[in-house]
Formats: C-alpha cells, structure tokens, sequence
C-alpha cells in the first residue's frame, strides 16, 4: 500500500503486546486484567488462529475476508453469543442489541424511522449546542489544570442521546447519577467471567455482580418511569420513544411490550452515548498530539462554518473531521471485539467453524494488521481521504460491524462526532498531556484507564 502519511506521523501510546503466547493460567488472569496484553504479535502479522478449549473451537478472525463470511454472507449462521449477553444483558435485556430472529426484526424496523438522514439531519444543531456547552464548563474550570476529556464527552453525548430518545433532558438520566452507574456496571460487569470460560453453567452463582446488576435495575427502574410519564401526559412526540411506543408489526398488529420498551430506552441511550464518546475522547488526544492535524481541522471548520453554529449541511463538507474520527477509530475502536457461535457447521473460507463454535472478530486487531495497513501503529488522517478510502476492503474497517446487524447509530454517530469535534476545535486548543499514560482496557467498550486528561485553552 503507498505511503499515505502526509498529515501526521505521530504514534500514539498503546499496549504492547506480548511476544510469544502467555501460558494458559497467566493468559486467563490477564483476559480478565485487560485482554490487549494477551495477544500476541504474531496475531498482528498473520490472519487467523483457532484455540480449542472445553469441547470447542474459539475462531480468532481478524481477515477481512472472514469477516464478511460471518457478519455477511451467513449472517443467519452466526447468531450472538452468550459472552455478549452475559456482558450487557442485565442491563440491555432484551432490546435491539440482544434480541435475535423475528423479535429483532420487528423491534429495528420500530426504530428505523428515527435513524432516517432526514431526522438526523434535524439533530445537527443539537450536537453543536451540547459541545458549546462543554466548551464553556472547560472555560468556568481553573486554568493550567488538565481536564478529563472522558468524562466530558460523556456527559456531552449522554445529554445528546436522552434528548434524542426522550424528547428533553429527564431529571433522573442525568450525567452525575449516569456516570456513576455506567462506571459502576462496567467495573463489575465489563469483565470476562472465570466461570463463563471454564463453561460453568448459568445456575452456578456468580456474587460478584452485585453492584452492577443492582445498577442495572436502577437505570431500568429509571427507563420505566420515564415511559410511564409519556403515558401519562398523553403526549405524541416524534422522538425514538414517541416511534416506539407507536410502532405495530405489519403482520400481527402487535405493539412493543411494556419490557421492551424499558429495554430498547436504556439499550439506545446506552449504546448511544458511551461509544461515541470514547470515539471522540480518542479524537482529542491524537489530535492534541498532532499539532499539524489540529491545525487543519480548524482552517476547516472556519472554512466552512465561519463562527455560524453547526448545521447538517456543514456536516456533510467537515470531510477532514470525518477522516479524523475513522482514523480515531481505526487506532481505538469503541467496539473493540464483537463475537458471535454458529448455530451449524460452515467454511467461512479457510477455516471450518463447527456448529457451537465462537467466532471473535477482533476488530481491534485487524485495524492494526501488518498485513492490511502501512505504519498501522501511526496516526495518519490520509488513509480515510476520499481517493485512499477506495482502497480499502469494505471490511478491513469495521468499527460499527457490519451485515444486517450493522449498528443501527452509525449515521447519527458520525454526524454528531463530526459536529462535536468541529464546534470543540473551534473553541479550544487541545494540547498533549506528556505526564499521563494512555493505557486502553477492553471493558465492554475500550477505554482509557483512568480517563483522558488533556489540556485545553481557549482560542
Ligand atoms: C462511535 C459510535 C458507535 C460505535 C463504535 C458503535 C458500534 C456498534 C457495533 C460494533 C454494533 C454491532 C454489534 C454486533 O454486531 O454485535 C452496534 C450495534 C448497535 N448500536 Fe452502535 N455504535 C455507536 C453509536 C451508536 C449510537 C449513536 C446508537 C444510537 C443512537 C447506537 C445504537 C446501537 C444499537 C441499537 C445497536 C444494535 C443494532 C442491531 O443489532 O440491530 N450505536 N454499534
């Protein structure tokens, strides 16, 4: 592939994997420690492996060729599996990231509407407005001190997502009470279980969940009071509630439960906030760290917003933000694993996956493979140009998976961190943060060990 690094050749900070393979009991224990450390560099340089373990195949695919036998091509055979559900189930239940068959199917066709282009189109100004508010909570902060650009981002998409889904802010989705339980949930709940991988049944109890399932239920509780409220005041808005709650399946006429409905609000603004979030956390710090970058993406955004606020036909000419935000992506996929098991044998090229095998599409992995990129390890905006961008696989680059599964908020994702990421630069200079380490952990999502603390001064 031709060297494409004109606009940056900066290399950010990562894990360094191990040389060789771990033995067995150390690689468990650091599975669950932080499982960037236990593969190995040889799984950047070559496409595939498989590890029988307990009666199975664990299918390690990081081919983009593979990927598309899986997400694509037999999607029908590759339902989600139960590592998955184990992770984010207690708190999603069975919403659309979880639900499988007809009951999926009837529940994305519900909120389609809502991801149209033309109603997000409509939250453009939306996005903008919330990260002008950050901009000013940084501005009120002590000068000369860091700021966690994790937390803010978070706080900046959750106020984004509960508007979305719930039509205003809502008293008890607010970002201190969200923070803590999201942060709650993931410490206890974000990590692989011992017995799950030694294939201890379900029944078999498991006490250290405590925590996170008591929040689980809080934020239940919360999408529940939240419906019941609608209800109550009549209302018809046309946000993804309003859709929900008026959404009937063509052939039966049924309506979404009352539990599905509780489980779709606390699955959008779940899923909704945390990933964009960390995809913009990741933006700022390499951006930060490519002065040269920064410099681009506000002669950009003065270009071609001026001092106007955001709006979506804006959007559509930040084409630079967008490259920056895959690049982001690229290095540090919010979505780092994504696995599913075979419900029959199938060849997925050359590999056979028997029915009951996993299959772990390590997107992380393959957006760093020797074999795919040049200089994976760097920082470089240009690969995503629209002439670079054509020569890539369509499955080399699978931050929102792919298939019928594909993440229904990959529009409305890019839109807002585009939109965020113009009106941020526009207001701040983000700059580098040479005492922190920047250690990424596969928690459900991958995140930063202890935050992102940037510097940041207004312009
Ligand atoms: C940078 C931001 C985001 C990333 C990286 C991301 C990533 C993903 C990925 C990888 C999947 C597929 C999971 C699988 O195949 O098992 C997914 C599904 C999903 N995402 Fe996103 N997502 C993002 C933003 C959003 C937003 C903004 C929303 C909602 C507003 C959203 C809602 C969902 C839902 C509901 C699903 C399940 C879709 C289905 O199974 O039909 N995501 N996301």
């Amino acid at each position: 592939m031709a060297d494409t690094l004109t606009s940056s050749d900066f290399v950010p900070q990562t894990v360094i994997p191990p040389e060789k393979p771990l033995p067995l009991m150390r690689g468990l224990m650091q599975m669950i420690a932080n499982p960037l450390y236990v593969w190995p560099q040889a799984m950047y340089e070559n496409p595939y492996h498989g590890v029988k373990w307990i009666g199975r195949t664990f299918h390690y695919i990081r081919k983009p060729e593979h990927m598309k036998a899986v997400f694509l091509d037999h999607a029908d055979i590759f339902a989600k599996s139960q590592f998955q559900k184990k992770l984010v189930g207690p708190a999603l239940g069975d919403g659309l990231l979880t639900a499988e068959g007809e009951h999926w199917k009837f529940q994305r066709r519900a909120a389609s509407p809502a991801f149209r282009i033309d109603a997000l189109r409509a939250l453009v100004p939306a996005f903008s407005h919330s990260a002008q508010e950050t901009i000013e909570r940084i501005k009120a902060m002590p000068a000369g001190q860091t700021v966690d650009v994790m937390q803010e981002m978070q706080h900046a998409t959750l106020d984004v997502i509960v508007e979305t889904i719930l039509g205003g802010a809502d008293p008890e989705f607010g970002y201190d009470r969200m923070a803590r339980i999201v942060s709650d949930y993931i410490e206890t709940m974000g990590k692989p279980d011992m017995l799950d991988m030694f294939g201890a049944p379900n029944w078999v109890p498991r006490p250290w969940g405590g925590k996170g399932r008591r929040r689980a239920a809080e934020l239940q509780q919360s999408a529940a009071n939240a419906i019941n409220r609608r209800r109550a005041s009549g209302g018809q808005q046309k946000d993804l509630l309003g859709l929900l709650l008026a959404a009937r399946d063509p052939e039966t006429g049924r309506g979404l439960s009352d539990v599905e409905l509780r489980d779709n609000v606390v699955t959008f603004i779940g899923a909704g906030h945390e990933t964009t979030a960390l995809a913009l956390t990741f933006s700022l710090y390499l951006v930060a760290n490519a002065p040269d970058v920064q410099e681009r993406l506000l002669r950009e955004v003065l270009d071609v917003c001026g001092d106007r606020p955001i709006d979506a036909a804006m959007v559509d000419n930040l084409v630079y933000h967008e490259q920056v935000i895959k690049e982001a992506m690229r290095l540090y996929p919010p979505v780092a694993i994504i696995d599913r098991m075979a419900t029959q044998d199938i060849d997925i090229g050359d590999a056979m996956v028997k029915k009951g095998d996993f299959a772990f599409a390590l997107i992380y992995v393959m957006h760093r493979h020797k074999l795919l990129w040049d200089h994976p390890e760097r920082f470089d905006p240009e690969r995503f140009s629209p002439e670079n961008a054509k020569k890539l696989h369509r499955f080399q680059f699978m931050p929102f998976g792919a298939g019928p599964r594909i993440c229904i908020g990959m529009k409305f994702a890019y839109m807002e961190a585009v939109a965020m990421l113009a009106t941020l630069v526009r207001g701040l200079r983000f700059l580098p943060n040479a005492a922190h380490t920047v250690e990424p952990n596969i928690r459900i999502t991958l995140r930063p060990e202890g935050g992102m603390p940037l510097y940041a001064e207004k312009r």
